[in-house]
């Protein structure tokens, strides 16, 4: 597919901007800078509990990627369904897990969103859940009690045997596709060491993402996936909110 762009207009109180169409098959995954939004200091899509969140920040920096991570996570989801990002609603299951609460007449719209320091990533499906994970990529010196405690055996041998470069990546790698499958399947912390070979062999799919360098993603779909699309959210430096939505990057 080329790369085509969308202009799309966000005005507070209205409609989110229609984003191109999300096909079965298909999961569309947004990047977004937190730190770039004019979005920061504006709570007015947020939903009582999350303003009381954000009040909980004690960093203003923290504070400002939080709103400005709701308030996109509600304009992008929103896009999808006609609807005002205000006027959503999300509940959330015994792990944290958010989920929209959907009126009987629409199609059913699955997201999972995942941050790193300034960058946020937000996948969006209508077939099923999906888990979306991202990391900095970084030297983590106590990797291998880490890998003892978190990855199977296989895993941690596996490990065990790369250069240190490659080690590096392959932690992430594992770390982003065990977290994106919790976050995907709504399983909590069990204790239980999840593999690649196990998340793939219990029907899920998995793809790894590359989201900008330095940072590693994972995404994970309880259903077979046809085609991803990656693409970014930018703002545009005028005093109206305003949006330019381009479509990056296909995998797959
Ligand atoms: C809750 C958890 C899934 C969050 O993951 P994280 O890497 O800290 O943070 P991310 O930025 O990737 O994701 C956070 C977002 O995921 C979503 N989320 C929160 N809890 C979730 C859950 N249980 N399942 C799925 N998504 C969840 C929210 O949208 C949240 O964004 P918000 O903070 O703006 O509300 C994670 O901390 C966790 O408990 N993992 C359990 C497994 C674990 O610890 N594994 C380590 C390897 S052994």
């Amino acid at each position: 597919m080329n790369p085509s762009v969308t202009d799309a207009r966000v005005e507070a109180g209205t409609t989110a901007p229609v984003p191109p169409r999300l096909n079965a098959g298909e999961i569309h995954v947004w990047k977004a800078s937190l730190d770039a939004t004019s979005s920061t200091d504006d709570l007015g899509s947020l939903s009582p509990d999350e303003v009381e969140r954000a009040a909980r920040y004690r960093f203003a920096r923290d504070r400002g990627r939080f709103v400005a991570g709701r308030t996109l996570l509600r304009t992008i989801v929103a896009g999808y369904l006609g609807r005002r990002p205000a006027d959503l609603v999300f509940e959330y299951d015994k792990h944290g897990k958010p989920r929209l609460i959907q009126r009987a007449d629409e199609t059913p719209l699955h997201f999972n969103v995942t941050h790193s320091d300034s960058i946020a990533l937000y996948a969006v499906a209508k077939d099923g859940e999906v888990g979306i994970d991202m990391v900095r990529v970084r030297e983590i010196p106590e990797w291998k009690s880490i890998a003892g405690g978190c990855f199977t055996a296989h895993e941690c041998a596996r490990l065990r045997r790369l250069s240190v470069e490659r080690r590096q990546k392959e932690f992430f790698h594992a770390w982003t596709c065990q977290e994106a499958f919790l976050k995907a399947s709504g399983q909590g912390l069990s204790g239980e060491k999840i593999g690649r070979d196990s998340v793939r062999d219990s029907g899920y799919s998995l793809h790894a993402l590359d989201p900008a360098p330095g940072y590693m993603a994972a995404l994970v779909s309880r259903h077979p996936v046809g085609r991803v699309v990656f693409m970014t959210w930018s703002v545009a430096p005028t005093s109206t909110p305003s949006a330019t939505v381009e479509i990056q990057d296909v995998l797959l």
